[in-house]
């Protein structure tokens, strides 16, 4: 669907539109087509932590690793080098070849989506900047986004070979959490950029609400943290029980802080590590519901439904949060809140860029740009 468009006049002090080129449109979709793809990403490399499958593949060969085991011969030296790890003599002895496909082909999807996410970048990237349709803003930016990119795949196999040391059984909950709030970063960017190539003018929202509105997507990736610590703990499977946690609203400190030095309880403390979690969900939670009712008085209008969307996204995956950990963590309930909280972080980042306002008077009249998120947001600004 296509929506004609129009500058608007009234102009003022709001960030340029990245530069607006020939082509825009383009761009806009080639950024939400690769926003997509990080976010299929996210959930395809949940479903292989859920799956147990991350530590199947024990080698890292970023180019050659694209051919997956052709033939039995193959299968077989493969399946060798799994049982070799600790994770298979602790805890799968009892898989057989079969068992061990399955564990590959999720982990195998995994990077395959990887290389893919990194050729829809690099390909068109050089093709939008050898024609000059990327500004300078829009440039720089996704120049950082492609080193950040090529950063995450060595932060994967760092997180894998963390998983691979003698005694472990499943990656380092740190690398883990690491692995995770780069990419959303990464996905954040994306949508960033994407949401500042609109080509319809946006007069920027009041000051207050373009701190609170920034300051989201700050929280939310804290939360995606501190959640990722969570997850790669399995600090999920305990205190399965909402709002209290064994009893008590907030354990106690012996229990919080039982591990010293006292900073390691940040890390290896289940109790303090899903706690953390809790807490910061219902500030990022209130933030949002506070800064929705700021928007709606003093902001009316786009900005105000935007505060609305984010605030409402985000109590969603608070109850979707709770729900995960009153079932012990199905693969559904893990794998719908990890994708979830991209949904939150997405919202709250095109809230944004949004808030800061898009001068588009370079714009050609009557420009055609396919509906992306920001142009629903936006509308009727
Ligand atoms: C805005 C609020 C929240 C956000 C953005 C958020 C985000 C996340 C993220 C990104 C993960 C990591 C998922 C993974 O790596 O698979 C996670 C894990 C988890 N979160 Fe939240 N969360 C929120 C609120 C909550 C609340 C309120 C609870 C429960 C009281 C909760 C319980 C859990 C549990 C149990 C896990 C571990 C799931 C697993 O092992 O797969 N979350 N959260």
């Amino acid at each position: 669907m296509r929506l004609s468009t129009q500058p608007s006049l009234d102009r003022f002090d709001a960030v340029p539109a990245a530069s607006y080129r020939p082509g825009h449109g383009a761009v806009r979709a080639w950024l939400y087509l690769l926003a997509v793809l990080v976010v299929a990403m996210v959930a395809v490399g949940g479903a292989t932590r859920l799956t147990g499958s991350g530590l199947s593949i024990t080698e890292w060969r970023p180019v050659t690793g694209v051919v997956p085991p052709l033939d039995a011969a193959d299968w077989a030296a493969e399946f060798d080098k799994y049982r070799d790890t600790p994770q298979f003599r602790i805890l799968n002895q009892g898989i057989g070849l079969d068992g061990f496909k399955t564990l590959y082909w999720w982990e195998w999807g995994h990077r395959l989506l990887g290389r893919i996410v990194g050729l829809v970048f690099f390909l068109p990237f050089a093709w939008f900047w050898a024609r000059g349709m990327l500004g300078r803003r829009l440039l720089t930016g996704l120049l950082g986004l492609g080193l950040l990119g090529g950063l995450q795949g060595a932060i994967g196999w760092i997180m894998v070979a963390s998983g691979l040391q003698p005694g472990m059984t499943a990656v380092a909950p740190l690398k883990l959490a690491l692995h995770l709030t780069t990419a959303s970063l990464i996905l954040a960017g994306l949508v960033w950029l994407a949401a500042g190539t609109r080509p319809r003018a946006l007069a920027p929202a009041p000051e207050p609400v373009r701190v609170v509105a920034c300051l989201l997507p700050a929280l939310v990736l804290i939360q995606i943290w501190l959640g990722g610590l969570v997850a790669g703990s399995k600090a999920g499977l305990l205190y399965n029980t909402w709002p209290d946690m064994d009893g008590s609203l907030v354990p106690p400190a012996r229990v919080l802080f039982d591990k010293v030095p006292f900073i390691e309880n940040f890390i290896d403390n289940l109790a303090l590590v899903q706690f953390n979690h809790r807490l910061f969900a219902y500030l990022v939670v209130g933030v949002a519901i506070a800064h929705a009712i700021q928007a709606a008085r003093t902001a009316p209008g786009s900005a105000a439904g935007r505060a609305m969307g984010v605030a409402a996204l985000a109590l969603a995956q608070m109850g979707l949060g709770i729900a995960t950990l009153l079932l012990q963590v199905p693969l559904w309930a893990g794998l719908a809140h990890q994708v979830f909280a991209m949904a939150v972080l997405i919202m709250a980042t095109v809230h944004a860029r949004l808030s800061l306002g898009v001068s588009a008077a370079s714009a050609p009249k009557g420009a055609e740009v396919p509906i992306g998120l920001e142009a629903l947001a936006g509308r009727g600004a």
